[in-house]
């Protein structure tokens, strides 16, 4: 390989550098959530939870990258998101915060590392933020999180709150329902309220009732960040592989498909198969010369 040219040396999966942002787009900080939410415009999140997403999101203006606890049933293939652990989420993390030049870079704690004490909450949360380069975490849970939500603000590290539907508590809530309904909705308000005063940036609000979820965003300061929960919250979040179409199970009805990349995916990957068996692949163009 001495006369090798760098293009045949480059290692696989290394393509072509990431274009430039447009010009201008600076690192999105809580501080803009904020001023964007104070301006009424709405922003953005995603879910990432790898490099090429995280680039592409990126690039197309996406405010806010979530590395879930979601990667336990969208990356691990678990049936929830209860089995995902710390040591799995980091790399994740780190995959994400290494490609993100702009949006802002959210961890997810997973079930069980945080719900502890505040203790818990912030030795986890340091570890996302040291070891995996997240800018800011997520914890899910309303009055019982007040505590964690305190200690993390005040030790510098931004909390986003998650309230209504709360995955990582399904066996509690009885499955997946609809939150927030009836009496709920004033036990909503006061939840969004108290994570609020102890410091959270935004709250996620997820299987909410479209008016009480507007309710909840008239009555805070802060963004509120809809999943399932209606036009009126400041922000959107969706998982990424439900809402591009790579996931074909049937959908919850807060998902809108933006593309069908499973069948994108499915046709290229049956050409190739059938290139390779037919010996349409690889031609002269993708050899070598002596
Ligand atoms: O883990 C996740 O993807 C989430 C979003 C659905 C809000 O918590």
């Amino acid at each position: 390989m001495a006369d090798a040219t760098p293009e045949e040396t480059a290692p696989y999966g290394t393509g072509p550098a990431t274009p430039p942002a447009p010009a201008g787009r600076k690192r999105v900080r809580t501080h803009t959530l904020q001023q964007m939410k104070d301006r009424g415009e709405k922003w953005t999140m995603l879910t990432a939870y790898d490099q090429y997403t995280a680039a592409t999101f990126d690039e197309a203006g996406v405010e806010v990258l979530l590395v879930g606890d979601s990667a336990s049933n969208n990356v691990y293939g678990n049936e929830s998101s209860l089995p995902v652990t710390v040591d799995e989420l980091i790399p994740l993390v780190r995959a994400v915060s290494r490609s993100a030049k702009h949006s802002l870079v959210l961890a997810d704690l997973p079930f069980g590392s945080y719900q502890g004490s505040p203790e818990q909450a912030f030795h986890t949360a340091v570890r996302f933020m040291k070891e995996a380069g997240a800018h800011a975490v997520k914890l899910e849970g309303g009055l019982a999180m007040v505590p964690q939500v305190k200690l993390l603000t005040d030790a510098g590290i931004p909390v986003c709150a998650h309230i209504g539907f709360t995955p990582q508590a399904e066996h509690n809530l009885g499955g997946y329902r609809v939150q927030g309904r009836g009496e709920g909705a004033a036990l909503l308000v006061q939840e969004a309220l108290a994570l609020e005063a102890a410091g959270a940036f935004a709250v996620v609000m997820e299987m909410v009732p479209a008016p009480i979820a507007a309710e909840v965003t008239k009555a805070l300061h802060i963004s509120s960040v809809g999943i399932g929960a209606g036009i009126d919250c400041d922000a959107q979040v969706l998982v990424w592989q439900d809402m591009l179409g790579l996931n074909t199970g049937k959908a919850p009805r807060f998902v809108k498909r933006y593309a069908d990349l499973h069948t994108v995916m499915l046709d290229a990957t049956r050409a190739y198969v059938d290139d390779v068996k037919g010996g349409a692949f690889p031609t002269a163009e993708h050899s070598f010369a002596e």
